[in-house]
């Protein structure tokens, strides 16, 4: 595996690479990073490159986030990256990406606006931008992403479309600890009475997907057994939002009959986490 940390050596790396399957990711990589490259590999097989991006996009923070005391452990990462099966990892610094003065930006106007979007504003905004330069970068033919980052699979497919990158997107099933919380690079800063709690964001999704396979089909019903059980279960925790809407679209749903996503987002001390749960028939 060889890493590469300027534009340069990547243009050169890329003119002889052949299909390429990206990862892009920030680093302080765990489990759900790994499988997203085992897949790449898998997909990749023995004629195609497997690339994987470590960067901490400062574009999609904001003001009073957590850009400086992101965790940075490129190390680790490398050998997680290698391990995986990764070819080539992509690991530039800031001032490689963006230029001082640099005046143009994407802005997705729709999906944005809901969810962690009407939280975090021009956050996606840094993302879209960050992705269209990494695929002009890196020039993948497949990118694989998490459902974990449900919204951003989301707006990514809509970038991707929007703007004609000619890359196949490709989502991934969230991986999880054993007790179901979902694997973040952020759970590292829950306390450990705010760790025994944050099962229960995924307890209360699969309580509401169990409701509504046994044909529940109301979205207030079902927004409000999440309630009640974080209101019991996640005590150390103040909601965010938490929300049923369209699988593609991510407007509000009032009923799901055959296709729907629930997704939430709590704050705990030092960490903000979401899930989201997929009501699929
Ligand atoms: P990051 O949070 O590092 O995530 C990189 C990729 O890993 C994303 O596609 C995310 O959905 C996926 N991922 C994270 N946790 C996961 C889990 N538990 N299971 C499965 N997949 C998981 O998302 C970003 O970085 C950035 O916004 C980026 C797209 C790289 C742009 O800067």
């Amino acid at each position: 595996m060889i890493l590469i940390e300027t534009v340069k050596e990547l243009r050169a790396w890329r003119k002889s690479a052949g299909r390429v399957i990206f990862v892009p990711t920030m680093g302080a990589l765990h489990d759900g990073h790994a499988a997203l490259v085992r897949e790449a590999r898998h997909m990749a097989g023995t004629d195609a490159q497997v690339a994987a991006s470590i960067f901490v996009n400062p574009l999609q923070f904001g003001p009073n986030e957590d850009f400086d005391r992101y965790p940075r452990t490129l190390e680790a990462d490398l050998a997680i990256c290698q391990a995986a099966g990764a070819d080539m990892v992509f690991a530039p610094g800031v001032k490689e990406v963006y230029h001082a003065d640099r005046s143009i930006q994407i802005r997705e106007s729709s999906l944005s606006n809901v969810l962690c979007g009407a939280s975090r504003p021009g956050h996606f905004d840094g993302v879209c931008t960050v992705v269209a330069k990494l695929f002009n970068l890196v020039q993948p033919d497949d990118a694989v992403f998490g459902k974990k980052d449900y919204q951003q699979l989301a707006i990514i497919r809509r970038l991707v479309r929007d703007l004609n990158f000619p890359v196949e997107i490709h989502g991934l099933e969230t991986v999880r600890e054993d007790d179901g919380l979902a694997m973040s690079s952020r759970n590292r800063y829950l306390s450990p009475a705010e760790r025994a709690q944050a099962p229960a964001l995924r307890a209360a999704l699969v309580k509401a997907r169990d409701a509504w396979q046994a044909d529940v089909t109301g979205g207030c019903h079902l927004l409000h057994i999440i309630h009640q059980h974080l209101a019991e279960h996640a005590t150390l925790g103040r909601k965010d939002y938490i929300a049923l809407v369209d699988r593609h679209t991510l407007q509000p749903l009032d009923i799901v009959q055959n296709d729907g996503l629930i997704a939430l987002a709590v704050f705990f001390d030092k960490a903000r986490l979401i899930d989201n749960i997929e009501l699929v028939r």
